[in-house]
């Protein structure tokens, strides 16, 4: 078998570039501070060889999940019964810069729903809502500046398990542990 040694080389290969405007989807495992498990899709803004940068409300559930507790997982699935990645490891603050990067990136539409995706806008019946989307919108004429809510998260991965599905055998699991610094290989059934 020949896997390649390093698995940022798989990743590469398998996620699109940063550049694309098609972010990936994938599920967020963060661990409550009763010790329960939660999860939710949230897009991949970006990753590099330091790990995966998601971005969200510094006001929301997951992000007091893991300043309470740093351990997360990510999951990525590819259409179509072909391919998922599982990321465990640990989250941390992303660096402002990199967090402002990732607003700008964003549409103008998720610009707008960093503002208003709140717990009272969450209380209003539809009307009310569109009528604040709207008026907000106006008010800001489209453009809408970083608000300080916006925080991106870094998720250093400890362990990165590749599944690939094969027509013709069972499907094949590779799972990379980090171990002082480099990266060791496990062939895994399922
Ligand atoms: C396809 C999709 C992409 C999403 N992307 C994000 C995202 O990048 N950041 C985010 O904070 N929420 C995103 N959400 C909303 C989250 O799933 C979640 O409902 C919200 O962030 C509140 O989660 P929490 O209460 O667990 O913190 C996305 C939802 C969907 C369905």
């Amino acid at each position: 078998m020949s896997e390649p040694a390093n698995p940022w080389d798989v990743v590469r290969a398998w996620l699109p570039a940063n550049g694309d405007p098609e972010r990936p989807q994938m599920t967020l495992s963060t661990v409550t501070p009763a010790g329960e498990a939660d999860a939710r899709t949230v897009l991949l803004s970006e990753f590099g060889l330091e790990g995966f940068y998601f971005h969200t409300d510094a006001m929301s559930r997951k992000a007091s999940h893991i300043v309470n507790n740093a351990s997360v997982a990510l999951t990525f699935l590819w259409p179509g019964f072909t391919k998922q990645l599982v990321v465990q490891g640990r989250a941390e603050i992303a660096p402002p810069a990199e967090a402002t990067a990732a607003y700008r990136a964003r549409s103008p539409y998720l610009q707008q729903l960093a503002w208003q995706n709140t717990f009272a806008f969450a209380q209003l019946p539809d009307e009310e809502r569109h009528a604040a989307w709207k008026a907000f919108a106006e008010e800001h004429h489209g453009v809408f500046a970083q608000p300080d809510t916006w925080i991106g998260f870094l998720v250093r991965p400890t362990r990165m398990t590749f599944w690939r599905s094969d027509p013709e055998a069972a499907s094949r699991r590779v799972e990379y542990r980090e171990s002082s610094g480099g990266w060791t290989v496990a062939y895994l059934p399922g």
